[in-house]
């Protein structure tokens, strides 16, 4: 992409030796399994039915047409007029991506103050914790009638979500009366799961209660900003048309089959062989920026549900579409290990591990080049004194590399241009394509989490959910959590 930069020089062993860098030869070994990802992703993105099937229709999202686009925009317009707060509730998917464009995009202490929020609603997130304090303190202080309410969630059934939004609507039924229906707003799948059902029960009684967007079919979760984070994003008032083109041109540059041409190919395959042959199992990224921050969280989610996996894939075809399950033959407990840290926030902290802790760390940075503002330092006699506080930020990540590198500790770095709409979009499709194909290279299916829906099940036997599949309960029933009091102080 015109100016996103993916710098991998300090991942070769030229720099960090042999035993810890990648060798050229390696890139070699790799290209015949390079080249059958490439052509495999490829494939099952032409298809449309099989897109959807597999949940790759995120691939097609920054191509979304103009009136899709132009009703988002004019319903968030609306929404913006007419509440000074908007809560969104959502968890994971249905939240990480929002609150990483909240501070990428919007202004530093957006709610604090209304001469930068532009008149602008203050925006909350809830529903993505069961913890009372915040929910309960937050609608202790909301005026319920200036309070738009957006839930988020592409099942339905999500506990954090649902029990958020059970409260919140209570909290508006209550305080606002009979049309309290009209100042919420559902993006979930479109035709199934209870909060559907809702929407359709409700716009049954008075059509202009529950409006409601479409949380795509072949869209999960996590890949899912570009679907149902672009109502958040009007509300603040985001150029939405920048962010998707930022995506497009991410997405035709890393479509490129030569991997010294596509930045997220490149990513993916320097990571994947310090996983397999040089045991670096953790991924650090630390944005040099403040406004980057939940931007790392919100890759964490993505790299972790998606490649964090306990079976290889399996693939099979039926009437000319493609299906993936899991391979319970072939147990890998595969992935990295993410872990979303902030420059220079954590060079007091984690950074002394990443340099003399074990060595089974990559570290990617993000460095921006150009701030929204800028500061110089006052005064004359302090080595401090006329200094700019970009250049000292921009100084600092490149001692990191630098001390790294001297480690012998294997690190990267994606240089932004600037956090504008444009390349944050960018940014997050090329993570999106670069955990696709590392997926593709390990042969695991990046697109389920089938491992989030142990504690969900525990949950629901001890709420006592109806219709619990019998051998769930049986294993729950049968193997209890043993809690021994004399290992308990
Ligand atoms: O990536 C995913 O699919 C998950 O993390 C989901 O986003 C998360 O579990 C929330 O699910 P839902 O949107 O159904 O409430």
């Amino acid at each position: 992409m015109d100016g996103i930069k993916f710098d991998f020089n300090n991942m070769f062993s030229q720099a960090v030796g042999k035993e810890h860098g990648v060798d050229e030869s390696e890139i070699k070994e790799i290209l015949p399994k390079v080249k059958k990802a490439d052509e495999h992703l490829a494939l099952v993105i032409s298809d449309p039915k099989t897109r959807v099937k597999l949940s790759l229709e995120w691939t097609q999202l920054a191509l979304q047409d103009k009136k899709t686009i132009q009703e988002i925009k004019r319903l968030g317009a609306q929404i913006a007029s007419r509440y000074d707060n908007v809560l969104f509730l959502g968890i994971g998917g249905s939240y990480l991506g929002l609150k990483a464009a909240q501070d990428a995009l919007a202004v530093p202490y957006y709610n604090e103050f209304s001469s930068i929020r532009k008149n602008k609603p203050r925006i909350y997130f809830e529903g993505n914790n069961l913890d009372p304090d915040t929910l309960n303190i937050l609608l202790k202080n909301l005026n319920p009638t200036k309070t738009f309410v957006v839930v988020i969630s592409k099942s339905g059934e999500t506990t954090e979500t649902k029990a958020a939004f059970i409260v919140v609507e209570d909290w508006l039924k209550k305080n606002t009366g009979k049309n309290y229906g009209r100042q919420i707003l559902t993006i979930t799948d479109p035709e199934s799961g209870s909060l559907r059902k809702k929407v359709k029960y409700e716009q049954a009684q008075d059509k202009l209660s529950f409006r409601s967007l479409p949380l795509l079919k072949g869209v999960g979760g996590r890949y899912s900003e570009f679907n149902m984070g672009l109502l958040h994003l009007a509300i603040i008032g985001v150029d939405i048309e920048e962010v998707l083109a930022g995506a497009k041109i991410m997405g035709k540059k890393c479509s490129q089959d030569d991997l010294y041409e596509n930045p997220a190919y490149m990513y993916a395959v320097l990571h994947t062989i310090l996983y397999q042959n040089k045991n670096k199992s953790i991924a650090i990224l630390m944005p040099f920026s403040e406004s980057l921050k939940s931007t790392a969280d919100w890759y964490v989610q993505l790299l972790a549900e998606s490649l964090g996996k306990k079976y290889s894939r399996s693939i099979s075809k039926s009437k000319g579409i493609e299906d993936w399950d899991r391979d319970v033959d072939s147990i890998v407990n595969l992935g990295r290990t993410p872990i979303a840290t902030r420059g220079t926030n954590d060079l007091h902290s984690i950074q002394q591990n990443n340099i003399e802790g074990e060595n089974n760390k990559v570290c990617t940075f993000i460095k921006v080049e150009k701030f929204r503002s800028e500061i110089r330092i006052p005064g004359k006699d302090d080595i401090l004194s006329a200094q700019r506080y970009s250049e000292l930020i921009n100084l600092a990540e490149e001692a990191t590399e630098w001390a790294l590198v001297r480690e012998k500790r294997p690190n990267c770095t994606i240089i932004l241009p600037e956090v504008s709409p444009y390349y944050w979009g960018g940014l997050l499709f090329f993570f999106e394509i670069a955990t696709a194909f590392e997926g593709e290279l390990l042969n695991v299916n990046a697109f389920d989490q089938p491992g989030v829906e142990g504690y969900k099940n525990y949950m629901y036997f001890k709420l006592n959910k109806s219709g619990m599949p019998e051998g769930i309960s049986k294993a729950i029933k049968n193997n209890p959590l043993i809690k021994d009091p004399k290992y308990i102080l």
